[in-house]
């Protein structure tokens, strides 16, 4: 198992490049099952859940080439040799985004069989909107030994109203409606970029998408798709995290290739907190004079603040002057990087769906256990504001959604090393 050894309070200078999103890329590859053909994704990040995804894709017989462009990371998929309809436990288990084989496989097979995803260390996250909404389409649904079992002859255009916007739910729909028969309205519909980009990619192979970016999302169903080349988004939370990252080490870098316009929440509070951050184009440059003022958070779903920067955030108001309120409104269990912060000597309390943090004056490393992907991201940080040495243990969490951090943060001045270690965690 790898760990993280961080010597922090060096601040940060340079540049670094943001990767293509993860949260994009899945999605966009997930809609290479609806039709046969080559599609030529670039811009796709080196990271293990695409990896999980890859897997899951050729387990379905389809085709990947896995390539490299100008240090770019490109992939050919051909989806002709469609076989297989199931998604397993063992690859549901480890990434919950695998169900986003689900809408497109009932769409272009009539099948799919797909392991429920269980709990996950951030909440219950059921998939019940995305199997109500398949249902409205006409799918015949049947849960069996852990599994639920999808199957319609050709899915039909249906009204389908989201309790609560989904990202996933709302991307499998999408993908489902646009080879359905008929006229499918999403209200209440996710308005993530991640959503936006991957509806574009579908009008691009030919779907007739509408209202995209906003609450209400119409597909008029088509006959065929085709293939398509598509660019992955910058990721926007990696673009957020290095963002804070200077407000955690200080000093100043240019974040190229991020866009500004996905982060109007998080730059908006990160410039309330005091950080410096200037757009020029598709670049940000950001630096921290003096110490932040602390602000309160409330994560909602886009264009609000992201869910996935609330640990990140956290970490810097831990440090902040005066006191912040972090509010988390999409999981009820999202609060598991807190007692690895206090371990640095934070001063944070957790009352239901809220973290009270009392900015201390500074941290100190010690050694500490990632428990998810972004609250891994939140001890980075931390490791980089402490004084002393930090070790973050289990930073598999972290490989599934960062490209190389440590060495993007080791080129921006930080001391930062990944080392194995005996121990299995
Ligand atoms: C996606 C992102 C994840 C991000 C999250 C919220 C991907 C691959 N992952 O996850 O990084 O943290 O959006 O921005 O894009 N819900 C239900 N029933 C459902 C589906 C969702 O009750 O059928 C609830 C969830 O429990 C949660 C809320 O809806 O409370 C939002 O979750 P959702 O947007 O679905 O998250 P994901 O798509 O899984």
């Amino acid at each position: 198992m790898d760990q993280l050894k961080i010597e922090g309070g060096r601040p940060l200078k340079g540049s670094i490049r943001i990767s293509g999103a993860k949260n994009a890329a899945l999605p966009v590859i997930a809609a290479t099952i609806l039709t046969g053909g080559w599609f030529h994704i670039n811009n796709c990040p080196r990271l293990r859940d695409i990896d999980t995804f890859l897997k899951l894709l050729k387990e379905l017989g389809i085709e990947v080439i896995d390539g490299t462009d100008d240090d770019d990371r490109c992939l050919e998929i051909d989806s002709s040799g469609l076989s297989n309809h199931e998604a397993a436990y063992e690859l549901v288990r480890t990434m919950r985004a695998s169900v986003l084989v689900l809408g497109p496989l009932v769409a272009r097979m009539g099948k799919a069989r797909i392991s429920l995803p269980g709990g996950c260390a951030i909440g219950a996250r059921p998939i019940d909107l995305h199997l109500k909404g398949l249902e409205k389409m006409g799918a015949r649904l049947k849960l069996k030994e852990g599994y639920v079992e999808a199957s319609a002859s050709r899915l039909k255009g249906a009204e389908i109203y989201f309790d609560t916007p989904t990202v996933t739910g709302t991307e499998n729909l999408m993908m489902a409606a646009t080879i359905a028969k008929g006229a499918s309205v999403l209200k209440n519909a996710a308005r993530e970029p991640e959503v936006v980009t991957l509806g574009e990619m579908l009008n691009h192979m030919g779907a007739r998408i509408r209202g995209l970016g906003t609450p209400t999302i119409t597909i008029e169903g088509v006959n065929e798709l085709r293939p398509a080349a598509w660019r992955i988004i910058p990721d926007r939370i990696e673009a957020g995290t290095y963002m804070m990252a200077v407000g955690a080490a200080g000093g100043e870098i240019t974040i190229n290739d991020a866009h500004a316009e996905h982060l109007q929440a998080v730059i908006a509070k990160l410039k309330c907190a005091g950080l410096q951050i200037e757009e020029a184009g598709p670049n940000l440059f950001i630096r921290k004079k003096g110490r932040l003022q602390s602000v309160d958070i409330k994560t909602l779903p886009y264009p609000g603040f992201p869910t996935d920067l609330q640990a990140q955030m956290m970490t810097l108001m831990a440090t902040a002057e005066g006191l912040s309120v972090i509010t988390e409104t999409i999981f009820e269990n999202r609060f598991m990087h807190v007692a690895e912060i206090r371990r640095l000597g934070a001063d944070i309390k957790v009352e239901g769906r809220s973290a009270i943090v009392r900015g201390v004056n500074g941290l100190k490393g010690a050694p500490v256990m990632a428990t998810d992907l972004r609250a891994s991201a939140s001890l980075v940080l931390a490791g980089l504001a402490a004084k002393g040495m930090t070790t973050i243990s289990r930073v598999y969490h972290l490989d599934r959604g960062y490209e190389a951090m440590e060495k993007k943060l080791a080129a921006a001045g930080a001391r930062i090393a990944r080392e194995k270690t005996e121990t299995p965690y």
